[in-house]
């Protein structure tokens, strides 16, 4: 039998299931015993080809984390993490204990929760300002291990456009790895309420059909490339999350400090997207790290810019899907 839940903890889990993930699998179900949450894998939704090392998974799980506990600050409630799990993508990933207090509400966290979304379209040139990324460097300064750089130089971002477009083509090189998008790619008039509906990848009705038609047969996935390399080159500044180590628990760390550096571009205004392939595919992040001058392996990528016109959100399961 499902059992109740408190009030104040079903709205948490309102703000924490927007949560971006990659593909927009929503890879997670929350458990709630009492004032304990607990974000757990829903195997059924995690990725396999798409993410073969796990680590855009991870991210989203320090994505979600993040998510739960930035909707506790907004909240005003006390979100204390009891424990976290890092050795399997399996049962439960971490627990928070959610519990009420006299703090006020903090209505722009809130806000930046709900408005952050992805903007696969064209961005316009854009001033990025010093003060955001004083902001973002900031946000992430208590997570350990954890760094943000920041590439503003047109020559190095096109440089990156360039690895976009190999490992774009590696990564749709891969029969798997186009099965398993084919089942997250969306007409747009899918019910579906996970993974990319056509209209969140700049496609009209017509578009959505030939762009999930053409993941399946492998048709014009070189023009895909390059599209995706365009839009890298078009960017006002490419924004990297990157950690000391490479193993699960970074990636955790690294999904949060995304998140957090997610919601400080929503609320400059600017537009994001993030691009996994150039960090992870093949050596390419090397490559990037060099021209950034770091020891850091760079986890997420995402480019920033002005954006050019409204884009629809994707859906996302609803609070009684997700509990159990
Ligand atoms: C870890 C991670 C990796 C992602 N990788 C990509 C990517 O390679 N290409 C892309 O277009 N979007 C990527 N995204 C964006 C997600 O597809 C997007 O967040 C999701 O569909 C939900 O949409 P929203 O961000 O608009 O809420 C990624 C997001 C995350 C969290």
């Amino acid at each position: 039998m499902k059992q109740e839940i408190p009030s104040h903890i079903s709205e948490l889990l309102d703000y924490a299931r927007l949560a971006p993930s990659a593909h927009n699998a929503q890879p997670w179900k929350f458990i709630v015993d009492g004032n304990l949450v607990s974000i757990a894998v829903e195997l059924d939704r995690v990725l396999g080809p798409g993410d073969p090392t796990g680590r855009e998974t991870w991210l989203s799980f320090g994505i979600c984390l993040e998510a739960a506990l930035q909707a506790a600050e907004g909240l005003g409630l006390n979100a204390e993490l009891v424990s976290t799990q890092t050795s399997s993508l399996q049962g439960t990933i971490a627990v928070l204990k959610i519990t009420t207090s006299n703090k006020p509400e903090q209505p722009a966290i809130l806000s930046a929760l709900k408005k952050r979304h992805t903007y696969r379209e064209k961005m316009q040139p854009a001033e990025v300002p010093q003060s955001l990324i004083a902001q973002c460097q900031q946000a992430v300064a208590d997570l350990e291990g954890v760094n943000v750089h920041f590439m503003q130089d047109e020559a190095s971002i096109r440089r990156v456009g360039e690895y976009t477009f190999k490992a774009m083509s590696l990564a749709l090189s891969s029969p798997d790895f186009r099965k398993e998008l084919y089942h997250l790619v969306h007409y747009n008039w899918s019910p579906s309420r996970t993974g990319m509906h056509g209209y969140t990848l700049g496609e009209g009705m017509i578009g959505s059909i030939f762009g999930k038609l053409s993941i399946k047969m492998g048709i014009g996935l070189p023009l895909k490339a390059r599209h995706d390399q365009q839009r890298v080159n078009d960017a006002s500044a490419l924004v990297f999350i990157g950690t000391t180590g490479d193993v699960p628990s970074f990636w955790l760390q690294a999904g949060r400090a995304y998140l957090r550096v997610a919601l400080k571009i929503a609320d400059s205004g600017l537009a994001q997207c993030t691009l996994a392939a150039p960090v992870e595919a093949a050596s390419f992040h090397e490559d990037i790290e060099k021209m950034l001058g770091t020891s850091d392996r760079l986890q997420s990528m995402l480019r920033i810019g002005k954006p050019a016109h409204f884009v629809r959100s994707s859906p996302r399961l609803e609070v009684e899907e997700l509990t159990t």
